[in-house]
């Protein structure tokens, strides 16, 4: 990704434990060619010095609103000259008062003086991020505008797991420069398959297979990124939505179909990524099924292929489809682009990638094949869909 000159960021620091991985993304920030303006609360301050922050970013860092030598108006002349505020770690305390417009200390005030984006990276525990009052604050900041960055899922200081975990320095990084870079599916709505479907045998059980959706969810973070607005059909994952995405929860491919075809005749793009169950059993069972026979014969028929019937729709959308294979990767691919009139398919080894955090993808159009080389989820779908709005564009 190239360098983002000129652009300049005021960093604003609240106090979390989190506050040390400003340092790392100060200097990568700085590495991407930015101009940091680094502020603190000072909570900040009691988990990391003004004075390396300072160092990285090699500038004075504001931290009292009352200083004198500025005239009192720090606030005002650091939000009119950034072109966005950047809050890593943003605290559910600084949040709250975002969310409220609150202005009692420096960085509040700036916030609320801005005339610029405001980019905003929770950093808390997971009970205080699940916290009804947490939850609302932050549904009112996206409706305020603000974009927000993370968090993740992870280990936290206080030695829980959860949600609420600051995203690390080097994704901040990205998500910043990708914030300022264009936004080449702005206006283009993008709908998507994700997961695996779960097809009921009776009351508890059902056919079901092993994908994560976590291709199909980074896909649809990547489409975020690029300014689409991205509708999400997705089977059953343990995933976090991506914000911003609109999700709709399905559990069989039956149901699949049903909403995609809802939303199809509105899509500019498809991309089938659900690995969809090609049988379900033909009379599911309403009560558990009892184990007292010997042989037990299940009588399975076709699911509808939802991918084939979007792109033979009279007007279809751009259609991407996925193929897992378990051998001939390359034959078999070729001849399912083939097969479903896709203009871009990407197709991958299913005992690699099913499940995995990474993956490796081969992509087929009408120029042949390109590889796209082993890399995390996120990066390969970036890829992928850096690829398909070249075709996108040109059809
Ligand atoms: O033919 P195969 O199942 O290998 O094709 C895989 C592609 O077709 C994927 O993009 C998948 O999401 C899509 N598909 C579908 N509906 C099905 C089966 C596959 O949309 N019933």
């Amino acid at each position: 990704m190239g360098q983002a000159q000129q652009k300049r960021i005021v960093l604003g620091l609240t106090g979390g434990i989190a506050a040390y991985k400003a340092a790392e993304l100060t200097r990568l920030l700085v590495k991407q060619g930015m101009e940091v303006q680094v502020a603190m609360t000072e909570a900040a301050c009691h988990f990391i010095t003004p004075a390396t922050m300072q160092a990285l970013s090699g500038r004075p860092v504001l931290v009292n609103q009352w200083d004198a030598a500025d005239n009192g108006m720090a606030h005002i002349d650091a939000s009119r000259a950034a072109d966005a505020i950047v809050i890593a770690p943003a605290t559910a305390d600084f949040i709250a008062k975002l969310a409220h417009g609150l202005a009692d200390d420096l960085l509040s005030t700036l916030c609320l003086a801005r005339d610029c984006p405001l980019l905003v990276a929770p950093a808390m525990n997971r009970q205080m991020w699940e916290n009804a009052a947490t939850q609302r604050n932050i549904r009112q900041l996206v409706a305020d505008g603000v974009t927000l960055l993370g968090p993740a899922s992870g280990m936290q200081a206080c030695g829980e797991e959860g949600m609420g975990r600051m995203l690390e320095p080097a994704e901040l990084a990205h998500d910043v420069l990708t914030f300022f870079q264009p936004k080449p599916l702005s206006g283009v709505k993008v709908l998507l398959t994700a997961g695996p479907t779960y097809e009921a045998i009776d009351a508890v059980r059902g056919i079901t297979n092993r994908s994560s959706g976590k291709m199909g969810y980074a896909i649809a973070q990547a489409a975020l990124e690029l300014g689409a607005q991205v509708t999400l059909v997705s089977g059953p994952t343990a995933l976090a939505r991506p914000q911003g995405v609109q999700v709709v929860d399905v559990t069989s491919a039956a149901e699949m179909f049903a909403a995609v075809q809802q939303h199809a005749a509105d899509a500019d793009i498809f991309i089938g990524v659900a690995a969809v169950a090609d049988y379900r059993v033909a009379q599911p069972s309403e009560q558990k099924i009892k184990k007292s026979a010997d042989k037990l014969t299940l009588e399975l028929i076709h699911n509808p292929d939802i991918l084939a019937y979007v792109a033979n729709l009279p007007k279809p959308p751009f259609c991407v489809g996925f193929a897992a294979e378990s051998e001939n990767l390359r034959e078999h691919a070729a001849q399912k682009r083939r097969a479903k009139k896709l203009p871009l398919l990407a197709a991958n080894l299913a005992q690699q990638a099913i499940g995995a955090d990474e993956n490796e993808l081969v992509l087929f159009d009408d120029a042949g094949e390109h590889v796209l080389p082993r890399a995390d989820k996120l990066t390969l779908a970036r890829a992928l869909l850096q690829h398909m709005i070249k075709l996108f564009q040109k059809g």
